[in-house]
């Protein structure tokens, strides 16, 4: 994930300066490249040619050399990086961050630059707990800059308390951390689309007490709608009664019953995709009863049912809006590939995500799932993988088709 990723490095003048030669280390194992400037402090603790020798490129250190700035100009510096990291962040950097100072090549850099900033503060508990240190923190946290550590322990000054440099590692977690969130909100394929999706039991009332359910937990129908919205999918998600909170940028719509959730579903029509993950009940009352069915000695009431609408093969139906892609999941306890493929023809979907709920499996309100992909012309076998993996997965295969949807 790191792979041709460019830090730029400010080392700044600190005991744990030391331990940025390891930070570069790791960092270049995993493909960053790495390209570093210390302050006239840092050069103090550690030589500017151990940092050439690892990161493999030319240490800055002067604002005002002729050949540092023929090289490379100190704005350049500051712009060719995905990510300026700033190791160890002492208490005079950190002010002069929060003051804009710019008095030398790393402050400059770090006020030149329009890139992200993260910074690894390390110094004595007392400095780091003045307030002026936690003001200068406020206004950096303030500007965007993202902060690692400091850790607690025993400081290099013999003190103990707050200062110590997070972990190498967990400074390369940090990173990491970063630029995966940084991927996933500019990696949106899905940005003007439309989906929709059902989730959860419907619930069908037999009176205003009693009602038919299921076992249906919503939460492969709630990972589906919330991946395919990070995708950038302006999604609806149409839910049966549910114990879940609603997704994060998805428009969620609360129903009950089977003839609830197809009304809803029509009236977030048109969409570009439809996702069937509801359980919904195959049938309710013929007729509800409008008070609480008595206990009166005559034995045990018979229902009388009737069959609810199918709302996967309503939006499969559909002439003038139906949606491009219209996918069902069909939960099978037996020969769950076929009963799928035959499914598919039946409700005239695109797509059928097959899985196994046989007794034992675990699935049916479980946290993972292991599904096969049916679509018009082969059988796909996913892996066994979390409700969400699998979401993700399918807001995948969606994305991709309707970049190029199949002739
Ligand atoms: O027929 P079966 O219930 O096994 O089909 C499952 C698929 O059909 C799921 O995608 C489910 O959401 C959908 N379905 C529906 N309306 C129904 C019954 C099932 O949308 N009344």
């Amino acid at each position: 994930m790191l792979q041709d990723k460019r830090i730029l490095l400010i080392i700044g003048g600190g005991i744990a300066a030391y331990k940025s030669l390891d930070l570069i280390r790791r960092l270049r194992e995993r493909g960053v490249r790495v390209r570093a400037v210390m302050t006239r402090a840092a050069a103090e603790f550690i030589t500017p040619l151990s940092v050439a020798s690892l990161t493999g490129e030319k240490t800055y250190t002067e604002l005002f050399s002729l050949t540092d700035e023929a090289e490379m100009g100190h704005i350049r510096l500051s712009r060719e990086a995905d990510l300026v990291l700033v190791v160890p962040a002492t208490a005079d950097l950190m002010a002069s961050m929060a003051n804009g100072n710019a008095r030398d090549l790393a402050t400059t850099a770090l006020l030149a630059t329009d890139k992200p900033v993260m910074i690894a503060p390390s110094m004595n508990v007392q400095m780091w707990l003045h307030p002026a240190t936690q003001r200068n923190l406020r206004t950096l946290e303030g500007d965007g800059v993202v902060r690692v550590g400091p850790g607690s322990g025993d400081l290099a000054c013999g003190e103990v308390g707050d200062g110590r440099l997070a972990d190498v590692m967990d400074i390369v977690g940090a990173v990491e951390t970063f630029f995966s969130a940084t991927a996933r909100a500019t990696d949106r394929p899905l940005t003007g689309r439309r989906a929709l999706v059902t989730a959860g039991p419907t619930h069908e009332a037999i009176d205003p007490v009693r009602y038919i359910a299921n076992r249906s937990s919503g939460k492969q129908g709630y990972a589906i709608a919330q991946a395919l919205a990070a995708l950038g999918a302006e999604t609806t998600l149409i839910s049966g009664p549910t114990t879940l909170p609603d997704p994060a940028n998805v428009f969620t719509v609360r129903v009950e019953s089977a003839r609830e959730m197809l009304a809803a579903c029509q009236a977030a029509l048109p969409a570009d995709v439809a996702v069937c993950v509801a359980a919904v009940a195959d049938w309710r009352m013929a007729d509800g009863s409008p008070q609480k069915i008595k206990k009166n000695g005559g034995g045990p009431p018979s229902l009388k049912l009737v069959e609810n609408p199918d709302i996967l093969a309503t939006l499969s139906a559909r002439s003038n809006d139906r949606p491009g892609l219209v996918i069902g999941f069909a939960a099978e306890t037996q020969n769950v590939v076929a009963y799928a493929q035959a499914k598919r023809d039946k409700k005239k979907c695109d797509w059928i995500v097959a899985n196994d709920v046989s007794p034992g499996t675990g699935i049916m309100g479980g946290d993972d799932n292991t599904v096969h992909l049916v679509t018009a012309d082969a059988v796909e076998d996913w892996p066994p993988a979390s409700k969400s993996a699998v979401a993700e997965r399918l807001a995948r295969r969606i994305a991709d088709y309707l970049k190029e949807p199949a002739a």
